[in-house]
């Protein structure tokens, strides 16, 4: 049975039940990556953006004879942003190529048409039946990123210590656990803002208005996402002029995310792009002692950021790419197919 299905009022057997097919799809599509943990999957899949709404529905076997809920063997959400519906479906290994990933699309595509949302975006892992799932659907691509992987455990630490004080004069960094300090959240959104649209997708928007961003920090705490930050200060302006960003989520906090990274225009050049990363796998090192990976995703095209990875360490591991259909087309195509 399928049916559309709330994560804040699901029962916990629920939860755990998803957490098994996800863990099941990673297991199978990404067998590198660490397999997910229930601690706040709850909050993770409930929370959104004020602004956001997130609508879901599952494929679940029918209930057993004394109540306990069936297995959920697939899931499609959701997310409505702007003008876009960001989707994500997942379907259990031992159940698919039987028409259940193509059904739960259906479902989604004429809540997204009915809701007045005009297109649907999806990110697609490459070598992966993801591939070709959405573009037997009609999706095309839209961008590529490549994803790398930083193995802790193979990082030469003290070439790392040299390379966080390799900072031009005049500047100097500050880590910030949790967030920017709230004095500094205005300079960090303009640091942000400059650079907004340099080959950025558009699925993972970045919050460039301070407003926004401290509702964009705010999402990440209540969806159990620890976010970790490391500053430049311009000693002279008081300027922000770069910031990196690592999340490291309670979902799977053995590998954590890399999110921005930004070194403001006019204070390239200065070597503060390498030395914010380096400061922050060293204070990661002893601020999260389970982590064993950093994950990071970068436009093919950003070779000076590619370059500094590399010397980090990073590994490119996997393409990682934006779908997009117009979701007309899309529920005209999945009514005609059935
Ligand atoms: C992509 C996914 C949802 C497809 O689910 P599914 O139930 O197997 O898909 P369907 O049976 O509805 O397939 C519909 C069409 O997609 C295409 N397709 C799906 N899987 C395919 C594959 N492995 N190879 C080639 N074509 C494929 C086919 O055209 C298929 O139609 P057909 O079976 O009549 O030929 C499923 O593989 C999945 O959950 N993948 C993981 C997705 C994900 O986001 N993972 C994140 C972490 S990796």
């Amino acid at each position: 049975m399928v049916r559309e299905w709330d994560p804040r009022t699901a029962s916990s057997v629920e939860i755990a039940s998803l957490l098994d097919t996800l863990n099941a799809v990673l297991a199978t599509d990404l067998p590198q990556d660490p397999p997910w943990r229930e601690s706040s999957l709850r909050e993770y899949l409930s929370e959104v953006m004020p602004g956001e709404r997130r609508i879901s529905w599952v494929a679940q076997d029918e209930p057993a004879g004394d109540g306990t809920p069936g297995r959920i063997l697939g899931q499609v959400q959701v997310l409505l942003l702007g003008g876009i519906g960001v989707l994500e479906v997942l379907v259990h290994p031992s159940m698919r190529r039987s028409g259940l990933g193509r059904t739960l699309v259906k479902l989604a595509a004429r809540r997204i048409r009915d809701e007045g949302f005009g297109s649907i975006g999806v990110e697609v892992v490459g070598d992966t039946p993801a591939v070709a799932f959405y573009e037997s659907l009609g999706f095309t691509r839209d961008y590529v990123e490549t994803r790398s992987v930083l193995d802790l455990g193979a990082v030469g630490w003290p070439a790392l210590a040299e390379m966080a004080t390799g900072v031009g004069a005049g500047y100097h960094l500050e880590f910030c656990p949790g967030g920017p300090p709230d004095d500094l959240i205005e300079a960090y959104a303009r640091a942000k803002a400059e650079v907004r649209d340099v080959d950025d997708g558009e699925l993972r928007p970045s919050s460039y208005d301070p407003e926004r961003l401290r509702d964009s920090l705010d999402t990440l705490h209540r969806r159990g996402m620890k976010p970790y930050i490391v500053l430049a200060i311009h000693e002279q302006s008081g300027e922000v002029a770069g910031l990196t960003e690592v999340v490291v989520p309670a979902q799977h906090p053995t590998r954590a995310d890399q999110y921005d990274t930004i070194v403001v225009q006019d204070h390239r050049g200065y070597g503060i792009d390498r030395a914010i990363k380096a400061r922050m796998l060293l204070e990661l090192r002893s601020a999260e002692p389970e982590l064993a990976e950093v994950q990071t995703w970068n436009a093919q095209a950003n070779e000076a950021m590619l370059k500094v990875n590399a010397e980090l360490g990073y590994r490119p591991d996997r393409d990682w790419c934006e779908y997009g259909v117009d979701v007309a087309e899309l529920v005209h195509r999945l009514d005609a197919q059935h």
